[in-house]
């Protein structure tokens, strides 16, 4: 999209993955760095929106004039995403947020005994449909990280969580998804007759794929009702 497509535009943008904390000293996560959602914020900020990045513990350095709110757990992901959306038009929730946390994080580190141990999670709140269940809510982007029945698990959260458009990555290939350099992934939607829209992105740089996305979401009927 051209430069400005997104001024005066509020954005919220979650990355990275979420730390579930165990004990004082161990914790559950997965393996996002954190690239594809800082991308999106870099694009969101050079095509004039004002950005607020939400991010889980990354080795990333966030562009200069970007609001970063650092969080570790999935529910301190979801306070802050909660304070920080109100006045957003458009909300993107591109972290690998943790499904379950202990259902009793130890104030002590747990000794090792001779036995077996099991764990017991509990389910986090989902952080995109908490938001996009809103009575006003604002535009909403989720994606889907998935290793097979990318289009009919993409389809379902598109419709269950109501969101505008979803970018389903297909991450059992390891040269693009969690930590690569490069994405490539089908964003789908629904037009205005409810008919299930799709368009692949060929693999490119995250921020190439970023920028797609956004172009994507500009021409959206949801877009073009906002103004
Ligand atoms: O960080 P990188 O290394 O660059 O990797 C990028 C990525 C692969 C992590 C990214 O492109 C991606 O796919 N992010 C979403 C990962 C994910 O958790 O997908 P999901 O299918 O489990 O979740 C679906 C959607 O709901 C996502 O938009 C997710 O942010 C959101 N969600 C999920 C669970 C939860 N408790 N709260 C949420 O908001």
């Amino acid at each position: 999209p051209a430069t400005g497509a997104f001024s005066g535009q509020q954005v919220v943008i979650t990355a990275g993955p979420t730390r579930e904390p165990i004990d004082p000293v161990r914790y559950l996560s997965n393996h996002s760095s954190g690239k594809m959602g800082y991308a999106l914020a870099r694009q969101a900020q050079r095509l004039g929106a004002q950005v607020t990045l939400i991010t889980g513990p990354t080795q990333l350095t966030a562009p200069n004039g970007v609001k970063v709110v650092a969080v570790e757990s999935a529910m301190e992901m979801l306070e802050a995403v909660e304070q920080e959306v109100n006045t957003a038009g458009i909300f993107i929730a591109c972290a690998a947020v943790a499904d379950y946390r202990l259902a009793q994080v130890e104030s002590q580190k747990i000794k090792k005994g001779d036995e077996n141990m099991q764990l017991q999670l509990v389910r986090n709140p989902d952080i995109l449909a908490t938001i996009a269940s809103r009575e006003q809510p604002p535009l909403c982007v989720g994606f889907a990280a998935e290793t097979q029945n990318l289009a009919s698990y993409a389809e379902d959260k598109l419709t269950r969580k109501k969101l505008a458009l979803i970018a389903a990555n297909d991450v059992s290939d390891r040269r693009i998804g969690f930590n690569s350099d490069e994405n490539a992934m089908t964003l789908f939607w629904h037009n205005t007759q409810g008919e299930l829209q799709q368009l692949p992105l060929e693999r490119a740089s995250k921020d190439q794929i970023a920028a797609a996305i956004l172009h994507q979401l500009t021409a959206l009927p949801e877009w073009k009702k906002r103004d």
